[in-house]
């Protein structure tokens, strides 16, 4: 796939290429999320928001943490949203389980929703990241907890679709942006691994992680 194409379908999975992008993203990162889905320490009758799950590969894992979690995921594209609900049908039936098209830059949810907010490899996408932020913040209940995960600027400035629309940062740069929409930091975490990329080439990956509460 032409790195232009893989671009747009990473920031917004659609139409035929969509399922196979969704399944490599899957299997890329895989260990990625479930370390973050580990880090969220999450707790019976929680309620969590997944930003951008995809087609919600990681979704069972989530609900195998605890007890009663209630999972909303919300992704900007109505491909990923079908694909999420027919993979997932068992858990939307049993009513644990929900899937909406949205985006973070205008969450359809009350304020003080959800006690965990998770987001793997979503913000190189946002125009106005602070924007996204303030609303992820608004939809926290008090003393939740925030998970981010992306590439560090460092790992993904070479990869060949990058130049296609993606925003990179470092650590730092996000902890500061975090600050400045209220967040507290909470912990920061380097995931390192070597795998394959999503253009099938073996890579040394970075990753940050960066856990926050409000
Ligand atoms: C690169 S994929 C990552 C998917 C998955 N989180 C993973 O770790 O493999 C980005 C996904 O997030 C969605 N997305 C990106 N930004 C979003 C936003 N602001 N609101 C909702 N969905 C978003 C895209 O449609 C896509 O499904």
């Amino acid at each position: 796939m032409e790195s232009h194409i893989l671009a747009s379908q990473l920031r917004r999975p659609n139409g035929e290429e969509a399922s196979e992008v969704a399944q490599k993203m899957n299997e890329a990162n895989r260990a990625l999320n479930l370390k973050c889905i580990e880090l969220l320490q999450l707790r019976a009758s929680e309620s969590l928001l997944e930003i951008g799950p995809g087609n919600g590969a990681f979704v069972a894992d989530i609900l195998s943490m605890a007890s009663d979690i209630s999972y909303m995921g919300l992704d900007w594209s109505p491909d990923m949203v079908e694909e999420a609900k027919r993979l997932n049908e068992h858990l939307v039936e049993q009513g644990c389980a929900q899937f909406q098209q949205g985006s973070s830059e205008q969450l359809p949810f009350e304020a003080s929703t959800f006690n965990k907010v998770l987001t793997v490899h979503t913000l190189y996408f946002w125009k106005n990241p602070g924007d996204h932020l303030a609303e992820i913040r608004r939809v926290m209940k008090p003393n939740s907890l925030f998970c981010i995960a992306f590439g560090d600027r460092a790992f993904m400035k070479d990869l060949p679709f990058v130049p296609y629309g993606f925003n990179l940062y470092d650590c730092a740069e996000v902890c500061a942006l975090l600050r400045s929409c209220g967040f507290q930091i909470v912990d920061t975490y380097q995931h390192k691994e070597s795998g394959l990329s999503n253009t099938g080439e073996h890579v040394d990956k970075v990753i940050n992680i960066i856990t926050s509460k409000v």
